[in-house]
Parts: structure tokens; sequence; C-alpha cells
């Protein structure tokens, strides 16, 4: 469906500015931004318009009662000089999922696919041709409402914004399996991308970092037992020949990437196992050598290699050079992501010219 999006470009393009030899995760902004607004009924006022800062009362609910949510998706070129999006769609409905989890309107798929698609065509410069790199987009949902007092907002802004990025982990990461704190527990939001999620981790992040660690391992919430996920990945592990990702269970984000990886290795006959996955587990095929990889998936970070967990004082040590799995991985998903290889999964969603005529 094509939305009543109005369009005003920029007349100051910054892109002569940026070194795309040197573009760091998550700090360059492409010219152009979407905005949407729900006025309590409808989302209105769609407009791509020149990346500015928006004026907040002090009372903006989102900042009060962390009515907030976000997503996390890519978009790449390919040899032909055409934007390439990656499961768009996928994104689109786990933004939805997140909405309803958090009590704010979904935003329509069709017009969520509309909007990003003109956005990324009117920015198809910005987006980077590096082979790690990419043009990372953040949709990002917030309450507007001025008020006080706790209760859902009335009032929503929808925004997309566009960076382009370089990896978001530059080398192997180390763990510490997180002993007092919990990211999630059943019925709670953790499968909801909520931003309040990523902000109560930064505290047992910064522990872990002052310990040497890049970042926590976090376990279930009832018995400290079983793995979740890692600081903004998912993560899984190669124990004797078979992947292991802990399952679904409710408390973990249902990561694109993640079900991207699920999906290449049953198809090259690798088994996958989803299911509960204990650190003792894990720490027994350590010892016991049969602890081939460990890496993690995720939209910005892709598949980052893990070289070591911190559990109980003691290290588990890994040797990312001797990965096999996690660099066929990634050379797949990012052969599909740029065009190189062929779309078997139906995952690419092109943007052509039409998108701004039709
Ligand atoms: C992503 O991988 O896109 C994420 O949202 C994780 C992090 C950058 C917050």
């Amino acid at each position: 469906m094509t939305a009543d999006i109005k369009i005003r470009k920029t007349t100051q393009s910054r892109l002569s500015e940026v070194d795309f030899n040197n573009i760091p995760f998550g700090r360059i902004f492409a010219d152009h931004m979407f905005v949407a607004d729900f006025d309590g009924s409808n989302w209105t006022n769609m407009e791509i318009c020149p990346l500015h800062k928006i004026p907040l009362h002090p009372a903006t609910m989102a900042w009060h009662y962390g009515q907030a949510i976000f997503e996390g998706m890519k978009a790449s070129i390919d040899e032909q000089g055409n934007p390439l999006l990656f499961r768009p769609e996928m994104h689109a409905n786990r933004l939805n999922i997140s909405a309803t989890r958090m009590c704010m309107p979904e935003f329509p798929v069709d017009v969520f696919m509309d909007a990003l698609s003109k956005l990324v065509y009117i920015d198809k410069k910005w987006i980077p041709t590096h082979e790690e790199s990419a043009l990372y987009i953040r949709p990002v949902m917030m309450a507007t409402d001025e008020f006080v007092g706790v209760r859902s907002s009335d009032t929503f802004k929808f925004m997309i914004m566009t960076l382009p990025s370089g990896p978001y982990y530059s080398k192997p990461v180390s763990l510490l399996v997180e002993e007092k704190y919990v990211r999630a527990c059943d019925g709670g939001v953790g499968e909801a991308k909520a931003a309040g999620n990523y902000g109560a981790s930064l505290y047992p992040t910064l522990l872990a970092k002052k310990k040497g660690y890049d970042q926590v391992m976090w376990m279930d919430a009832r018995e400290f037992k079983y793995v979740q996920e890692v600081g903004t990945m998912n993560i899984f592990f190669v124990i004797d020949g078979v992947a292991v990702t802990p399952n679904l269970s409710g408390t973990i984000l249902k990561g694109v990437t993640r079900d991207s990886l699920i999906t290449l290795l049953r198809d090259k006959g690798i088994p996958v196992e989803e299911r509960p996955l204990s650190i003792e587990e894990i720490h027994e095929a350590y010892q016991a050598g049969k602890l081939q990889e460990v890496f993690g998936a995720g939209t910005a970070a892709v598949v980052a290699n893990v070289n070591r967990i911190g559990y109980k004082g003691q290290d588990m040590i890994l040797n990312p050079d001797e990965y096999k799995l996690s660099p066929m991985l990634k050379t797949e998903i990012n052969g599909i992501r740029k065009g190189r290889l062929a779309d078997k999964y139906n995952w690419i969603h092109p943007v052509g010219v039409g998108v701004l005529t039709d």
C-alpha cells in the first residue's frame, strides 16, 4: 500500500562530510528520517524530512514510565546499486508484538514497508558498500502525552532514522555469566524490544566490564541455571557438532538473525537444537573438549565470536580462529544481504526506483 507520506528533502546533504572508511557503529546519521504521530485514534502527519531534533515537554510520558520500543534492521546495496532490505516484514511484525506488550498502537506493516522503502531509497547513497558495513535502520516508538499520572499514553511518535555503520563488535567478545541480576522473567517484557530492557542491562554490564568482560550472559530468573541471551544478541553454542541455542521461551528476543542462522544451518544439514541449555552443560562440554564454538547473533552484531566465558571465578577460553560454522554463517548471511548469493528464503526486499513514483 502507498500511504499518504509527505516528502521534504534536505537542501544541505551531509553526505560529503562522511568518511566511509571510518564509520563507527551508531554515531553517523543519514540525511533524512521518517516521522509519524499517533493522535489517539490514527497515525497522522506522516513525513520523510531532514533529520532533526524533536522538542519534548518534560512530562513526556516515555521518559517517566518507559513506554518506548525500538527495532534494529539493516539495508545493503547490491553491485548494481539497488538498495536491499533484509527481512523488513519480520522486523515490522516484531515491532508490533513489542507495541502490544507495551500498550502502544501497532504501526501498519504496509505503511511501515512503504515509509521505510521511500526513506532508504532517498538516502541510498548513504548505504556503505564495505563487506562488514551496512545502513543500520532504527525505528523507534515513544509515548508522547504530557502527563504525570501512571497510565498508558494516548499519543505516540514513531520515527525511523538510518545510520551508515561498521561492525558493532570489531573483535571477539568476552562474556561473564551473570549470577545476581536478571534481564527478564517469565511473564515480563523480555520478548519485547522495550527500551527499558536495555536500560536495565547497563549496570550489570558496567560491573562485568570492571571485571574485564565485554558483556554479560544472562541466565533465567528462576534458577540462574539456563542461558538466555547476551548483552545485545542471541547466543549459539556448538557442542560436539550440534548447534544449540536457547529456545524462545517468552523471556528472550525473537532474533531475526537468530532465525536466519537456524535456517541456514538446517539447510546445510547441520543439526540445530532450540532448547533449554544450562550453564552446567556448557561447562561440562568445555571440560570434555566438546565446546567447539560460541557466537552471538544479532542485527547489529551479525555473527560475533566469543573468545572467553567467565563462570564462577574461572574462564572458559575459546579459540575463534578455529571456528568453522560461525565464519561460514557470516559469509552466507552477508552474501545474501548484499545480493551476491541467491535469496532462496525470500529474505530480501529490493527497493526500486518505483517506490517514489507509484
Ligand atoms: C540490534 O542488533 O539491532 C540491536 O537492537 C541491539 C543493540 C544495538 C541495541
